[in-house]
């Protein structure tokens, strides 16, 4: 069969599309619908855990499906109570409330923290935002988000977010001076659309301080980077604290949509009876693929595994490509990786994929590596066989 058409005329204009459609995955690779191998670095933007075609999901999927797909929240569903205690235990958080998608959790978390606020009487709260950050597309999370490109045509924006820099708690503390209205601090613990941008260990300290001392929620998305792609099961983990609020999406069904907004004892009874719902979020399918990924995880050892081969494979970038002229910075932890160039390079992308190999360019100058948590070291030699040339031709241009 012959692909590609030139345009899409039935689907909306909302994204520019590589010339390619995936047919089918068996771990780290994919195939294109010509028969053509990618490796896959990018993980369907961090959502492909476990790779494509896992052998302990795809069966419990294949069973899950053939019982009951959705049923809805008028009921139990007995796999939210079990993948809820799961992640509490993991996070060290109490509750969770399950959805489909990261805007979505967020969108809800940004929820919890305006009724926190009115709960304690405070009718116009104001929540403290990032620079760079994103956070999702319906109104009030691009709101939320630090990049006019998203906001640009959607305004009104949501009013009551402030905005501050990265990692200067100084700044934090001045934005947010003797204003009680302000009821919660909201961030990635690093940012993915932004650039690979982490937060220090010991800025998410002081911010955590800041938060109990003030009475704020500390809400962390961990949309991108958490779910064990940094190497520990949340990436503020690596910090020794522990969020209010934590968002997650992404990784957490391994390619099935699921979201959750966990909290812990000082959000997690904020919603009450009629507050919040959503058809889909928690059905049976999107909780089995939860309670399978996180299982699956667990038994392979894929928190030390990312950590392991994410090393491995910053290392093998940053002997190949640091220090040479245009390569500005090669930043982030475990398989989460970000390599900053001195010049746009959204180019790569395609050239990328035409060698046979799926990345993501972000921030216009920041080449994204997000691969499934179960890449090997030899995989990632791969990977770098296959960037690496790529990179030093562009530079050489
Ligand atoms: C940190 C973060 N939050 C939220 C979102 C939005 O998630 P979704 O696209 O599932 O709505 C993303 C998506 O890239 C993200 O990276």
């Amino acid at each position: 069969m012959a692909f590609i058409e030139a345009s899409s005329p039935h689907t909306m204009n909302t994204y520019g599309r590589l010339p390619i459609a995936l047919s089918h995955g068996q771990g780290v690779r994919v195939w294109d619908v010509n028969g053509r191998e990618y490796l896959d670095a990018l993980a369907g933007i961090a959502v492909n855990t476990l790779g494509h075609n896992h052998p302990k999901l795809v069966p419990a999927l294949q069973d899950q499906v053939a019982k009951i797909i959705h049923s809805c929240n008028y009921y139990h569903v007995p796999n939210q109570e079990r993948l809820a205690a799961k992640l509490a235990e993991l996070s060290g958080m109490t509750n969770a409330f399950f959805c489909c998608t990261g805007l979505e959790a967020n969108e809800g978390a940004l929820k919890l923290a305006r009724k926190y606020g009115h709960d304690k009487g405070i009718t116009r709260p104001e929540i403290v935002v990032y620079e760079n950050a994103f956070h999702g597309r319906s109104i009030a999370t691009l709101s939320a988000t630090g990049n006019t490109k998203v906001q640009q045509g959607f305004g009104p924006l949501v009013e009551g977010f402030i905005r501050v820099p990265l990692n200067d708690i100084e700044a934090l503390k001045k934005a947010t001076e003797g204003n009680p209205n302000v009821v919660a601090v909201f961030f990635e613990t690093i940012q993915g659309e932004g650039g690979i941008n982490p937060m220090r260990v010991d800025y998410l300290q002081q911010v955590r301080q800041l938060c109990d001392a003030r009475d704020w929620l500390l809400m962390i998305d961990e949309v991108q980077c958490g779910m064990g792609r940094t190497g520990k099961w949340f990436a503020h983990q690596w910090a020794g604290i522990r969020p209010d609020v934590m968002p997650l999406a992404k990784g957490l069904g391994s390619g099935v949509p699921v979201g959750a907004i966990v909290a812990g004892p000082k959000a997690a009874n904020i919603f009450q009876p009629g507050n919040h719902g959503t058809t889909f979020g928690g059905n049976p399918l999107a909780m089995r693929a939860g309670v399978e990924t996180i299982r699956i995880m667990e038994e392979d050892g894929l928190l030390e595994n990312a950590a392991n081969v994410g090393g491995h494979l910053k290392a093998a970038l940053a002997s190949e490509l640091g220090g040479l002229p245009g390569v500005k910075e090669i930043r982030g932890q475990g398989l989460m990786i970000g390599i900053e160039l001195d010049r746009p390079c959204n180019v790569l992308t395609t050239r990328a994929c035409e060698a046979g190999l799926l990345i993501s360019v972000t921030a216009d100058s920041v080449i994204r590596l997000l691969p499934p948590l179960i890449m090997n070291r030899a995989e990632a030699d791969e990977v770098v066989e296959r960037l690496v040339p790529l990179v030093k031709k562009f530079l050489a241009e």
